[in-house]
Order: C-alpha cells, then sequence, then structure tokens
C-alpha cells in the first residue's frame, strides 16, 4: 500500500523519520526532516504504521547533499543528509520531548554542546567478508556495504583504512584464519586493532610471523579468548590533565573532540570537595576526571576494573576502591556505611534498573549526576527520582555523535 504527500515532522532516535496521516503516525526509512514524500507501508502495528520511502515530491529546506559517497545505502549515518544546526535542534527536541512525555516536565530551551562535525570518533567496528574487505551494514538490514573510507572516523583511522583493509585482505585470502569484524581504535598516535573471528595454530602462526612488529597494535579475539599479537593490548589516553590506560576490550567515550567537555560539564554539575560512588565507571576515566580522589566505582567488567585501579594509581589517588560487580546490587546499606556524599551513573542505552533506583534514593542521598545516552530511559528514570522525592536541577546536553540522532545528557538531581 502507498501512501502520499506524507511532511516529515519529526526524526526518531533511529533515524527514521515521522509522518501522520488520517490521524495514525507513520515511522519511514530514508526520510529526511521537512520533505514531503510517497511511501509505501512495510509493517501495520497497533498504534502506527511502517514505512519506506519511495520518492520525495518536495525537498526539505535543511537538506544538503550528504558528503559521504556511502551515504545512501551505509546504515551508520542516518542524518548527514541534513545541516548540522538542524540536527543540532533535532536532537534538542529528542529530549525535550522525552523529558516532556514520561517526566512531564517542560524545558524552554537546552543548551547543547556542538561537536567537530566529521572526523571524531576514535572507535569503528567493521564487518569482514570472507576476502578480507572492510564493511557497514545497509539501512535497516544485515547486508554488507563495502566502504573504502569513513568520513566520521577520526583522521589517524581514516589516514590508515587502507592499509588496514590490505592486512585484513592478506589475512583471509592467505592464511586458514576467518575473520569477520574488526573494531579499530586509536589515541592521537596509534591504533589498536581487534581481529575477531576463527584463528587455528596455522594462522595463529601466520599472523606471528607477518604481524608481530607492525605499526599497530594487534589482538586476535576468539569468542572469549584474547591474544596479543603485538603492542601491549591497550591504549594510553589523556583527559583532562590525567593520564588513562584503556584496554582492548573497555569502554571508553568515542568522540576526541567531546570528552572533556562531557566530564567538565559533568565535574562543574557535581562541585567539589565530596566523596563519590560512581556507578557504571569503566576504566574510571569518569571517576578521576570528574571527582578525583575519594572515590568508589562500580563497573561489570572486571578487566575495565583492573584498569580502574591502575588509572588510580597512575593518577595519584590516594582513597579509592574499584569494584568489579553489578550495579543493580547497591544496596542503601553499602551508600550509607561507605559515607558516600554524591553519586554520578554513567548506564548504558538501558538505563537504570528500578531496585538501583530505590537503594540510591532511600539512602537519601542529596546529589545525583546522571550522564546518559539514551534520552527515552533518562526521561523514564529522572520520573522515578522524582516521584521519590528528586526534582531535576539543572540538564545540558553533548553532542558526542554527530551525523546521528544519538545524543548525551548530563543532569543534575537533587533530594
Ligand atoms: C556508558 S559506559 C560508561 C563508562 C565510564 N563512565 C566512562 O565514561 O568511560 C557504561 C559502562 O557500564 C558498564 N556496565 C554495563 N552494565 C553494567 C551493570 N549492570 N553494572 C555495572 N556496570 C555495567 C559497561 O561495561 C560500561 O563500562
Amino acid at each position: 500500500m502507498i501512501i502520499k504527500d506524507i511532511k516529515i515532522i519529526d526524526i526518531i532516535q533511529d533515524g527514521r523519520g515521522v509522518g501522520k496521516k488520517d490521524g495514525k503516525t507513520i515511522f519511514i526509512e530514508n526520510a529526511i526532516f521537512g520533505e514531503v514524500l510517497d511511501a509505501e507501508i512495510i509493517a501495520f502495528k497497533k498504534n502506527y504504521l511502517e514505512a519506506r520511502k519511495i520518492q520525495t515530491k518536495i525537498q526539505s529546506q535543511y537538506y544538503r547533499k550528504p558528503p559521504c559517497p556511502y551515504f545512501d545505502e551505509c546504515g551508520g549515518c542516518s542524518i548527514m543528509d541534513i545541516n548540522y544546526q538542524k540536527q543540532i535542534e533535532l536532537k534538542k527536541n529528542l529530549i525535550k520531548n522525552a523529558l516532556k512525555k514520561s517526566a512531564k516536565i517542560e524545558i524552554s530551551d537546552l543548551e547543547i554542546m556542538e561537536s567537530k562535525e566529521f572526523h571524531y570518533r576514535n572507535k569503528i567496528r567493521l564487518k569482514v567478508d570472507e576476502n578480507g574487505n572492510l564493511n557497514y551494514l545497509k539501512n535497516y538490514s544485515d547486508q554488507y556495504v563495502a566502504i573504502k573510507n569513513c568520513l566520521i572516523a577520526n583522521e589517524l583511522i581514516s589516514n590508515n583504512l587502507s592499509e588496514i583493509t590490505k592486512i585484513s585482505r592478506d589475512i583471509n585470502l592467505n592464511s586458514s584464519a576467518k575473520i569477520d569484524e574488526i573494531t579499530i581504535r586509536s589515541n592521537n598516535s596509534d591504533i589498536l586493532l581487534n581481529l575477531q573471528g576463527k584463528f587455528d595454530q596455522e594462522s595463529l602462526n601466520y599472523i606471528k610471523e607477518n604481524y608481530s612488529d607492525g605499526k599497530y597494535k594487534i589482538n586476535l579475539i576468539d569468542g572469549k579468548k584474547l591474544i596479543v599479537i603485538s603492542g601491549n593490548g591497550y591504549l594510553e589516553y589523556n583527559i583532562l590533565g590525567k593520564n588513562f590506560k584503556i584496554s582492548a576490550l573497555d569502554f571508553y567515550q568515542v568522540n576526541d573532540f567531546q570528552i572533556e567537555n562531557l566530564y567538565s560539564l559533568a565535574k562543574e554539575f557535581l562541585g567539589e570537595n565530596q566523596k563519590i560512588l560512581d556507578l557504571y565507571c569503566g576504566s574510571a576515566t569518569s571517576s578521576i576526571a570528574i571527582n578525583g580522589d575519594h572515590v568508589i566505582g562500580v563497573e561489570i567488567n572486571k578487566n575495565a576494573i583492573k584498569d580502574a585501579n591502575e588509572n588510580a594509581k597512575r593518577n595519584g589517588l590516594k582513597n579509592y576502591k574499584f569494584l568489579a560487580k553489578n550495579a543493580k546490587y547497591i544496596d542503601e546499606k553499602f551508600i550509607k556505611n561507605e559515607k558516600i556524599d554524591a553519586i554520578t551513573l554513567d548506564p548504558p542505552r538501558a538505563g537504570l534498573d528500578k531496585d538501583l533506583i530505590k537503594a540510591i534514593t532511600d539512602s537519601k542521598i542529596q546529589k545525583i549526576v546522571y550522564i546518559s545516552c539514551n534520552p527515552q530511559t533518562l526521561a523514564r528514570d529522572i520520573k522515578r527520582f522524582m516521584d521519590r522525592g528528586y526534582v531535576l536541577k539543572k540538564i545540558k546536553a553533548v553532542d558526542m555523535f554527530p551525523q546521528t540522532m544519538h545524543v548525551e545528557s548530563v543532569v543534575l538531581m537533587s533530594k
């Protein structure tokens, strides 16, 4: 079924456009904010329809020709076809609408820290085909799109991509290894490659012989096993005058140009001279950059906790504890016993467990700084804190992900 002349009035987080027809909401793939289009319905749901764009009827005033040649097919960047100022406005609306819908909070204006538009990412993940060529996934599908470059990867990764492709081609074509995914990470000077796939002894020997002392730090990942081929298995980063070790599989904020802005904002909201509990602390970059000493960090990834302890030593902390633990098991007693003054939270997209919110609010902690990469779960969690006696004091956003509808928010709540 085809529906004609739908005006695109919004963009949701996965990049699809929103239109209305006869009172029904339609989510449309490949739509541009502000355009009028015809679309084919691909799914009828109870409260909405899903559709795919067939043709643009009236071009959006915010349209720009996407500067990346893979844009039409690649699923990586969903809004590169509208100008950056409009991207920022859409992200503000995304956060404002989520707050209004879930927490019934209306904010008139929301400040958002803008980013460098291109070449900002210090990490990209690519699919590798049997010939060793590098691919992203196609829009809304699991088919591959072969790429030779990526406009949002940082300059160092971008400039090395063809050489890295040569390595994956060589290994997949000339050895018995099968690399199926590659993650490329970098700091200012070094590149680390995580080659994921199947490696038998013969291919391991081949890779060791040919790549043990090349210019890249290389790790092989086969199931749960990580084998360091060259380098030391980690990268070092400097943030706000502090130095950090981040191992191959640990989380690290992806936007080189916004990390300091993000942490400085959280630091400003948090204030000084307090003992914090940093939940979802990763390798303690957030704990140490935001608060310095007097910190307890909790993180589920055991290896990240090893790095957190090393990072505490590197940066001269004296009063710290980093625990490998699921944050949802933190309880009121623990918060009280440890004499915590304030809590920082930086969960994955799913947001916070209800029991954790209960433990935090029962402990009557005065100040909470919540860093979130998902406006929907953030708004849901703010509402849960509000229901338990907390108020939203401050909120600001940081654009960590230009060309996509993803955005980071930093929130201060108090009792
Ligand atoms: C968005 S990252 C933030 C890390 C850190 N705050 C930073 O800025 O680098 C979220 C972290 O939460 C960790 N994590 C995921 N689920 C968790 C859980 N249930 N309990 C504790 N940590 C968890 C992940 O391993 C990841 O390191």
